[in-house]
């Protein structure tokens, strides 16, 4: 089966919402250090960016879960593949992730590391998918809602695929 991929949000706009949002952040966080954890691998490449326009100090960690396969459809098993180098206690945690799609991966994981004490824990994501949620999530940051199609690009794959491209994208199977 062919596949292609059609832009959903551009380089363009998705640079100009990161701005955005990295601003928005400096604010909320003001006098304070902001501690970022990245969920791979998906969220890297937002990470990377958002960092950059982040203006008060910020310090940062990874961590690797996962909720899918090969696939495009939700297993509905969060495993942690790789766990923070850092504890968290004290700290001000911002999760950063790509995606929240059913929401299970971020429900449990917001559950784990809350329980780890920190000063307090807030959510960032690039996208959401509203439509699709199955467990509640409290998103702070949104970069961009969208509808209920699977996106590529800007960290997100497809099978592991269209990871480097620097806009969103749907890919469309013809
Ligand atoms: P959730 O647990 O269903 O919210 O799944 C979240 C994870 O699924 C994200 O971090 C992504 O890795 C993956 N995912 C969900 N939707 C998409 C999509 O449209 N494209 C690529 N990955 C997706
Ligand atoms: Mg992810």
């Amino acid at each position: 089966m062919a596949e292609s991929v059609r832009t959903l949000i551009s380089e363009e706009d998705v640079d100009k919402r990161i701005e955005e949002l990295g601003a928005e952040i400096s604010r909320d966080y003001a006098g304070q250090t902001v501690h970022l954890v990245c969920v791979l691998k998906g969220a890297v490449f937002f990470m990377c960016e958002l960092a950059k326009r982040i203006t008060v100090p910020v310090t940062m960690d990874f961590m690797s879960a996962s909720s899918y396969g090969s696939s495009t459809k939700s297993s509905g098993v969060v495993k942690i593949v790789k766990d923070l180098d850092e504890p968290l206690k004290d700290k001000n945690v911002l999760i950063v992730e790509d995606i929240i799609d059913s929401g299970r991966t971020l429900s449990y994981l917001m559950k784990m590391l809350g329980d780890r004490e920190p000063a307090s824990i807030k959510l960032c994501t690039l996208l959401d998918k509203p439509e699709r949620r199955v467990t509640d999530v409290k998103v702070d940051y949104t970069g961009f809602e969208i509808p209920d199609e699977f996106v590529v690009g800007y960290g997100l794959d497809y099978d592991q695929r269209y990871r480097n491209l620097p806009f969103i994208g749907v890919v469309e199977f013809n």
